[in-house]
This record gives C-alpha cells, structure tokens and sequence, in this order.
C-alpha cells in the first residue's frame, strides 16, 4: 500500500506493507538512524518517535497507523530551540547519556514540557515510565527536565519557573 506522511516537515510517500514496522521504515526507508532497534515490543523506549504531539514506541506502531499523520524523529527535533532547551538542562543537572536511549529521553521531555511547561517531579516521572534508561537514575532525569523547563520558561518569557 502506498501510505502518506509528514516527517520531519516534509510531505513523503512509501510503499509498504500495511503491517509493517513504523520503526523499520523511518530506519530502513529514510536512513533516520536515531530512532534505536531495542526490545521490538513496547517497553524499553529506545525507538521513541512524536506521532501527532505525543510519544510513541515506533516498535509497535504498523504502518497503516501513520496514514495522514505526522512524524517528528530526533533528528527533526534536534533543528528546535526546544531541543536545545532540553540538552542544555540535561547536561546541567549531570544527566548521563550513553547514546543508546537519549533519542527517548529528548523526545519524552520536549513532548512533556509543550504539554505541561511547569511540570512537576511525578510529571516527569509518569512521562518518562515506557523508558527503561540503565544509565540515568531518576532523580538526576527529574532534575534534568526541571532545568530544561526553567531554560524554556526564560527563553520564552525572560524568567524561569
Ligand atoms: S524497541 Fe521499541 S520500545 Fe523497545
Ligand atoms: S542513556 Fe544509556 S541506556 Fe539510557
């Protein structure tokens, strides 16, 4: 079947089976490498995409899902300000980021802090529970996005939360 799509702000079309992998395709069919291969069913994160302003393991989303719809990878996100927002605060508050779920984590918080500019700590706890991070304790992650939100909040309104 052949499905339509925005990603990363640009109009596509593939070619595809109708059940096939969201994941495989954006890795496969576009080369967006950012988007990790981990457990393949829903529960680690590593492949996290924003699908319509919420994030979902691309692992188990099949193709015919993503008709009309529109994608954002961290490659797309990385061009934001509000990527920037996010690894700024990160990197202050010591977040460890071994490359193999960071893609999740960015995506997570840039979809948490759209949705909810000031969260709370079990905010950020309750948006980040469908990743499995062996490197980031929670708390230093709780810290992290709490620094991007202070960040966003200046940016945006010249003082933080
Ligand atoms: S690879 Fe998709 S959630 Fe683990
Ligand atoms: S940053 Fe290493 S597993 Fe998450």
């Amino acid at each position: 079947m052949t499905i339509n799509f925005i990603l990363n702000g640009e109009d596509e079309a593939i070619h595809c089976e109708a059940d096939g992998r969201l994941l495989d395709i954006l890795r496969g069919s576009f080369n967006l490498l950012g988007t990790k291969t981990g457990c393949l069913s829903g529960r680690c994160g590593v492949c996290f995409v924003i699908l319509n302003s919420k994030v979902v393991p691309s692992c188990i989303v099949p193709a015919f899902r993503v008709r009309n719809s529109e994608i954002i990878t961290i490659e797309g996100f990385s061009q934001t300000t509000e990527y920037q927002d996010i690894v700024t605060g990160f990197s202050r508050a010591g977040v460890e980021c071994c490359g193999y779920c960071d893609s999740g984590k960015i995506l997570a918080a840039g979809v948490l802090l759209e949705r909810i500019p000031r969260p709370s700590r079990n905010d950020v706890l309750a948006a980040f529970t469908g990743i499995r991070c062996r490197c980031t304790e929670p708390e230093s992650l709780v810290e992290g996005v709490l620094a991007a939100a202070d960040i966003r909040q200046r940016r945006l309104y010249g003082r933080g939360t």
